[in-house]
């Protein structure tokens, strides 16, 4: 694995490849890694030659008042997981990024993006976008993966590369939990024992929610409950519990069939936590 921190090193190090027409896998992240970074990486090198990783925390897609100065920086840690499983890291400055503090190309994400986790967190889709098509144009992927434990990040994603990457296969991967049903992520480290007992009621609501609807139960009655279970627990409040369709990330009611996306929100202290889970109406 070799560590580079500038696009001019990044060039360098991918120019065989690229000369050889292999194929480039990208995994951007902002580090911290975990067991499900990890499977993503895994996932991009049954697609690719090359797997090249990304580590940098975007100041772009933090708000005022968010948790961007205590966001978890373990590049040390991250490289030595890395090691093995993928041939570059590419950790560059925030200079290097945005020259001269600007973004290159400003992406905005549109109305699917001013939802749920766009409304919780004005601006956060706008500057994520603005950084992928930033990473995009610096590493030149053939394939990138996203896990689908950011659900509304992964469409915004597809909905970009769509217009903008046509050449660009966008690969979801499936979310990688902890034994208790807890997703992964970077900032669970921040919760301490009880709030990780409670933070399980989540995924607990999650299955228990999808389950109702998918035996038939009104959509809106079996929010409730899974309003309910949330909010009883607690140190928690909830920021939402929708049922989407995962086509357009819009809301779906009583009646709707096909392949649904519930997605859930809530605060558990005061790390703001989200998960979601796909099923057949
Ligand atoms: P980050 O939160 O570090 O996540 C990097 C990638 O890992 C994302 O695609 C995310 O969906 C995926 N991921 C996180 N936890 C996961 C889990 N438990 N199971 C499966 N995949 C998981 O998402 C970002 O960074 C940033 O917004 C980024 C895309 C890098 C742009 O800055």
């Amino acid at each position: 694995m070799l560590l580079v921190h500038t696009a001019a090193e990044l060039d360098a190090a991918l120019a065989d490849a690229r000369a050889a027409g292999h194929k480039i896998g990208f995994v951007p992240t902002m580090g911290a890694l975990h067991d499900g970074h990890v499977s993503l990486v895994g996932l991009a090198r049954t697609y690719a030659d090359v797997v090249v990783v990304s580590i940098f925390v975007n100041p772009k897609q933090f708000g005022a008042g968010e948790d961007f100065d205590r966001y978890p920086r373990t590049l040390e840690a991250d490289c030595e997981k890395l090691d093995d499983l993928a041939e570059i890291v590419f950790a560059p400055s925030v200079d290097e990024v945005y020259p001269a503090g600007e973004p290159v190309a400003a992406k905005t994400a549109g109305p699917a993006g001013e939802t749920f986790e766009g409304a919780a967190r004005p601006g956060h889709f706008d500057g994520m976008l603005t950084v992928v098509a930033r990473l995009f144009d610096l590493v030149r992927p053939d394939i990138a993966v996203f896990g689908q434990k950011d659900a509304q990040q992964l469409f915004l994603v597809r909905q970009m590369a769509a217009t903008d990457y046509p050449g660009l296969k966008v690969i979801a991967a499936e979310i990688v939990r902890e034994r208790s049903g807890l997703a992964m992520s970077s900032r669970n480290r921040f919760l301490n024992a009880e709030q990780l007992d409670i933070a399980e009621i989540l995924a607990i609501t999650l299955a228990t929610v999808s389950q109702l609807i998918h035996e038939g139960m009104d959509i809106h009655a079996a929010l409730a409950i899974g309003e309910e279970m949330i909010s009883g627990e607690p140190e928690t409040r909830l920021d939402y519990l929708a049922l989407v369709d995962p086509r357009t990330f819009a809301r779906v009611g009583s009646g709707y069939t096909g392949s649904a996306l519930l997605i859930v929100a809530a605060q558990v202290g005061d790390v703001r936590l989200i998960d979601n889970h796909e099923f057949d109406i």
